[in-house]
């Protein structure tokens, strides 16, 4: 079973606030979801691997650790995934980006993609899957089989604000995918909303309600 790490530094969680509140507008909003996903980033990548190299400091040689150069690559799902990837590339700028379009039919609540383009090396790379909302988890579960398909094999999925349901569902259907999380909330509403949530990430983004 994958894991679910829950992210609840104090920064993390005062952000998550602002951007909960329904009178937050739509410039704050986006540069909340900015700072959550650098904010995020920052244990996502924890586990990167790191080489010695030699350097010279200014007072002596040194051996030091950099990064190994492992490959990764960012995919928001499309369309509020967009609003956390400039965040995560402050931080892994060598990170290519990938596109997965994914949007939850209102009444249904199933899935549906409309489209797909991947750096064409993504079986090597180390995949960061972004959405800010995890609900009925069904967008995730479709976007990681997207990936799946096209070759992808090390996936860690990102998200802001989860439903204990898009958790469990996401677990079964894809097991060897961890959950970054910053707030696992109470439940889904009857239209599939997480409560409290913030409401709907993509309009609240780009300002479409
Ligand atoms: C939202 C959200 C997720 C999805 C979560 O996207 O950004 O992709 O819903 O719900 P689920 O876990 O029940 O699938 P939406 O379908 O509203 O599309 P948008 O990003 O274009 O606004
Ligand atoms: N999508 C959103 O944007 N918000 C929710 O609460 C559920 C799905």
């Amino acid at each position: 079973m994958g894991k679910t790490i829950v992210l609840d530094h104090p920064l993390i969680q005062h952000k998550l606030t602002l951007i909960r509140d329904k009178n937050t507008g739509a410039k704050e909003f986006r540069e909340l979801v900015e700072e959550l996903s650098m904010l995020l980033a920052y244990e996502v990548t924890r586990d990167l691997p790191l080489q010695d190299v030699e350097i010279e400091t200014p007072v002596c040689k040194a051996t030091t650790k950099a990064l190994s150069g492992k490959k990764i690559g960012v995919v928001p799902i499309l369309r509020a995934g967009l609003g956390m990837v400039e965040g995560i590339l402050k931080l892994i700028p060598a990170a290519k980006v990938g596109h997965v379009g994914v949007y939850r039919d209102p009444e249904t609540l199933q899935p549906v993609e409309y489209f797909c383009k991947l750096p064409t090396d993504i079986a090597e790379r180390d995949l960061i899957l972004v959405d800010p909302m995890l609900a009925t988890g069904g967008s995730a579960i479709a976007s990681v089989k997207f990936l799946k398909d096209r070759g992808a094999q090390n996936i860690k999925l990102v998200c802001l604000v989860a439903a204990p349901e898009g958790i469990e569902a996401v677990q079964k259907a894809h097991p060897d995918v961890d959950i970054f999380v910053a707030a696992v909330d109470e439940r889904l509403n009857d239209h599939g909303y997480i409560v409290p949530g913030l409401g709907d990430a993509g309009d609240r983004l780009f300002g479409t309600k």
